[in-house]
């Protein structure tokens, strides 16, 4: 099967998805976990963050002129990583956050990148930046 970037970040989104599942089964249970498991899913987070951020909208808005999409991905990061920070913050005080809104805003933004923004990207990009993504993305990823 031909390697996509579209492919690629549909399988991260669906392993972060995961992670904060992972998390939300533990809620309940100790806080040491729960931080724990909360820790691995921001940190997946990060890394996928900043390979959206640092290599695929860096090279995609190089290339393009209209950028738009990326304005507004950006505001989801940016509106995801708040409701991360008030969860880490109910978790440094003992208390059981609810991830409800970070699930919904998750999801809606890995919709729009899987449906919309990467396929179109697929099209759009030459063979050689494809390439220099899936490459600079492995490496992140490991
Ligand atoms: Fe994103
Ligand atoms: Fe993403």
């Amino acid at each position: 099967m031909e390697a996509t970037i579209s492919r690629l970040m549909m399988k991260e989104h669906r392993r972060i998805n995961e992670m904060l599942e992972d998390f939300e089964k533990l809620e309940v249970a100790d806080y040491k976990q729960s931080k724990n498991a909360f820790d691995i899913f921001k940190w997946k987070l990060d890394k996928h963050f900043f390979i959206e951020e640092k290599v695929i909208f860096h090279i995609y808005n190089s290339s393009s002129e209209e950028n738009f999409d990326i304005i507004n991905l950006l505001k989801d990061h940016k509106d995801i990583l708040w409701l991360i920070s008030k969860t880490e913050e109910s978790l440094k005080n003992n208390l059981k956050p609810s991830v409800i809104e970070l699930k919904k805003l998750l999801a809606a933004h890995a919709r729009t990148e899987d449906a919309i923004f990467y396929p179109k990207l697929d099209k759009e990009l030459s063979d050689e930046e494809r390439s220099m993504i899936l490459e600079r993305a492995d490496e992140i990823i490991g």
